[in-house]
């Protein structure tokens, strides 16, 4: 769901499934709004209807999934991490620990026992070539944040996920170091509940702040751990054009904030607090929870790449924008990609 910020009204996203990018030139490709002229939640219920499923086993799997994710959460509070007792991945900056391992066996588990015949696709149990599918999985990364979770800093979280016909329809993200979990069910809204109990509508300001140009926004960005190659040289000049002066052809950003967690930052940006997320590199897993979050928070996910305003949830490139009037975020995702010239993320 998103909000009209001129008529206040909620309106439905269409479920429906787009058309891949036609490569053409960024100025004249379709926007969202002229490929969902009448945005719906009918083809939603279609779909469910296909596996069995209605709007309210998806408010059930969501109620499932926060059970797991404050058992996730107390398992990370309980465990005692440090950098010497985690493992490499790819390199150095690429880490996973034993309680990674633990959280995602519990998830599977309590999942498959509740609900035996929805596929799982989990970041420590993924294989090389697993394709997320039109049927029903849920989409698990036990600690995202794991380089932030291992130096106590405390800005980490669980997040899972429900896919339907590749598109995210429950979204549950939990960080037990603060005790903020952020849900949502697609047509159902978006929430924050915080460690008191009180209980938010995202984005946190019923209004949003207009959002005229880059040059008012506070972006989040990511470095990942591939520090070498194209797509590295990608991330540093982009930061650069986004923070520096606007007579030397930079956006002048507000700022840049790197937080460690794509996950939190996708829900940073459901919420208000960030205004943009331009991340080419992460997987599925660290993105689906929170772009179900911030669609049903008004906000809109198109390509990190110029051109693409459908990106697949595999896709590993994401722009992740606030709620705002469509046409601003529209504006800014195209002045963010024009900054980008021919440079491309490429994996
Ligand atoms: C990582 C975080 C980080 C992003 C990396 C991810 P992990 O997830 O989301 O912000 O830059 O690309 O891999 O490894 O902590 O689950």
């Amino acid at each position: 769901m998103r909000t009209d910020m001129r008529s206040g009204q909620k309106q439905y996203l269409s479920f429906r499934d787009f058309d891949s990018p036609d490569g053409s030139d960024v100025s004249t490709a379709p926007t969202p709004d002229t490929m969902t002229p009448n945005p719906t939640p009918n083809d939603l219920k279609v779909i469910l209807a296909k596996y069995l499923m209605s709007e309210k086993t998806l408010r059930e799997i969501r109620d499932s999934l926060v059970d797991i994710a404050r058992n996730a959460g107390q398992m990370m509070i309980n465990a005692d991490p440090s950098v010497c007792t985690s493992d490499t991945k790819k390199n150095t900056s690429d880490r996973v620990t034993e309680t990674d391992k633990a959280i995602e066996k519990m998830v599977h588990s309590r999942l498959q026992s509740a609900y035996p015949n929805i596929d799982f696709l989990g970041e420590e149990t993924f294989k090389v070539g697993q394709k997320l599918s039109d049927k029903p999985t849920f989409v698990c990364d036990p600690i995202d944040g794991t380089l932030n979770f291992i130096h106590g800093f405390p800005n980490t979280a669980v997040s899972l996920a429900l896919t339907v016909a590749k598109k995210p329809v429950v979204g549950v993200i939990y960080n037990p170091f603060r005790g903020d979990l952020y849900t949502a069910v697609k047509g159902q809204g978006a929430y924050l509940t915080t460690a008191s109990g009180r209980t938010h509508n995202l984005p946190i300001r019923s209004t949003p702040a207009a959002l005229p140009s880059l040059n008012g926004c506070l972006v989040a960005l990511e470095w990942g751990s591939e520090r070498q190659g194209p797509n590295w040289d990608l991330r540093t000049s982009m930061s650069q054009t986004l923070l520096s002066s606007r007579s030397t052809g930079g956006a002048m950003v507000h700022s840049i904030r790197s937080s460690g967690s794509a996950a939190l930052d996708f829900c940073y940006v459901a919420a208000g607090q960030m205004d943009l997320f331009w991340e080419g590199g992460c997987w599925i897993w660290d993105v689906c929870a929170g772009w179900c979050i911030l669609e049903e928070a008004g906000g809109m996910v198109a390509s990190a790449n110029p051109g693409d305003w459908r990106p697949e949830l595999e896709g590993r490139c994401y722009l992740a924008v606030r709620g705002a009037m469509r046409e601003e975020q529209e504006s800014v995702v195209r002045e963010l990609w024009g900054l980008m010239g021919k440079r491309r993320f490429v994996f």
